[in-house]
């Protein structure tokens, strides 16, 4: 399948299965902004609760927060971002587009057949100018410049100016860190790709504070810690990569990033980031708040402006990584059936519960057995509308792992059958027995 074709049919499914919908779309669409169906919201959730059960409910050095997205306008003075956080913006006369001038090969012109900008006859580029990417805002009733607030571009400053805060009321001794999962907002010039690049996105962000000189040992740990994590998603390992930032690639914060990156069906591309940003952004926040942010070791009496080892993933990147990984076309008696191969932790919905026919009683099964299946807090599904085929084909596109179907034998010995998804086998279990066979085969599958 062409690589185009793939997104193309992600993005159908999507809609469709009532994954993600474009924004305001009886408006016609908000550029680059996406919202969660029914399904998309629950992979989403899967997503962060995997993430931050890994980063702070499973280790004791790890404290979470959730600050607020409005922030001091100092905290952007402070951080770089007000001076430094553009991209160069190219215009072109003729079609009206804008482009990122470092992406300018990559990009495509508004004329046909579409080229990389400039490369028309008719291309008419404007000098490039730097435009800054964060979204502007007031607060309060007066729009004066002394009343501008931003979006945080990032989560990352909201653990930075709390850091003395959480390090206190928690009673953490550095090395310790602070993870974080929210909204991001940027004005991105080329936003695209569905939900990979887009102006509102989640991400979900880890900081951690260490004694400077132990910095670079744990940028090792925790590279190694984020790869791992990535694999226990449950995509194909031989798709993720490592990619070093060189001089001219490294952020003003950092002294060495890495990426790691992912082989989207649209190339390698950035997934996470591991940062070391070395006591830039605590030194900054000291400079211009006037309060002192050192830590103070009670034990050996040490003070240091700790380093920090930034771990950055986008919660919005991963989903669409997940998509991408799971999605199959495959032949099966002669037909083509679509598939989301989403792993059982990973699924918005774990198992399907069918009757084979509205009557004779397997309705009322069918419904106990859900019942079942919620009291133990499983998400499931009740379907009785149309041929078994056909409810079989919707869950395969939904990527629930199990589907179970009550019919005539039930009846006779209170057996159903359980289909698996990828391999379509079906066997034959009590019907009281189904919540803990579900309950079992999750706790087998936790990757
Ligand atoms: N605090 C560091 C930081 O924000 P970043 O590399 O700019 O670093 C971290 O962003 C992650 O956030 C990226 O690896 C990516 O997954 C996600 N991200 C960044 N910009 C995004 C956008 N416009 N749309 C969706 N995700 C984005």
């Amino acid at each position: 399948m062409a690589e185009a074709d793939v997104m193309d049919k992600l993005v159908s499914l999507a809609k469709r299965r009532g994954f993600v919908f474009q924004s305001s779309e009886i408006y016609g669409g908000t550029g680059s902004v996406w919202d969660y169906g029914p399904l998309g919201i629950e992979l989403k959730r899967n997503v962060k609760e995997a993430w931050w059960s890994a980063m702070v409910h499973q280790r004791e050095d790890v404290e979470g927060v959730d600050a607020a997205i409005l922030m001091h306008p100092s905290v952007w003075e402070a951080s770089g971002h007000v001076a430094g956080f553009s991209d160069p913006l190219v215009e072109c006369r003729v079609c009206k587009k804008r482009f990122r001038e470092d992406v300018l090969e990559t990009s495509e012109c508004g004329k046909k057949p579409s080229l990389a900008p400039g490369t028309h006859v008719e291309c008419d580029l404007l000098p490039a100018r730097l435009f800054n990417l964060m979204f502007k805002t007031f607060m309060g009733p007066v729009e004066t410049e002394s009343a501008v607030v931003y979006l945080r571009p990032e989560t990352a400053q909201g653990s930075y100016v709390n850091f003395l805060n959480v390090q206190t009321a928690a009673r953490q001794k550095v090395p310790f860190g602070i993870a974080q999962i929210g909204k991001a907002f940027r004005n991105e010039i080329t936003p695209g790709n569905f939900i990979f690049r887009t102006r509102e996105f989640e991400q979900a962000e880890m900081q951690f504070f260490v004694e400077p000189g132990t910095d670079e040992e744990w940028f090792e740990r925790w590279l190694e810690e984020r790869q791992k994590w990535h694999r226990s998603l449950g995509v194909s390992p031989e798709n993720l990569r490592l990619h070093e930032h060189g001089p001219d690639e490294l952020a003003h914060y950092a002294k060495k990033a890495v990426d790691i990156q992912y082989h989207f069906p649209f190339g390698w591309k950035e997934l996470e980031g591991v940062h070391n940003r070395t006591d830039f952004d605590l030194s900054r926040h000291e400079e211009y708040s006037g309060k002192r942010l050192e830590y103070v070791d009670s034990g050996g009496g040490k003070r240091f402006v700790p380093y920090v080892v930034e771990t950055a993933v986008g919660v919005d990147r991963t989903v669409l990584m997940i998509l991408c990984d799971a999605y199959r076309e495959e032949e099966v008696e002669g037909e083509t059936r679509v598939v989301l191969s989403l792993s059982p932790r990973m699924a918005p919905v774990k198992a399907a519960v069918f009757p084979l026919v509205k009557k004779d009683g397997l309705p009322e099964i069918a419904r106990k057995i859900v019942d079942g299946l919620r009291r133990a807090a499983i998400p499931v599904f009740y379907d009785e509308a149309g041929s078994i085929g056909r409810r079989y084909r919707r869950q395969d596109e939904a990527g629930t792992p199990w589907c179970i179907t009550v019919d005539g034998q039930t009846s006779e010995d209170g057996t159903v059958t359980i289909r698996d998804r990828d391999s379509l086998k079906q066997l034959r279990v009590d019907k009281t027995s189904v919540r803990e066979w579900v309950l079992e085969s999750l706790a087998d599958r936790q990757s």
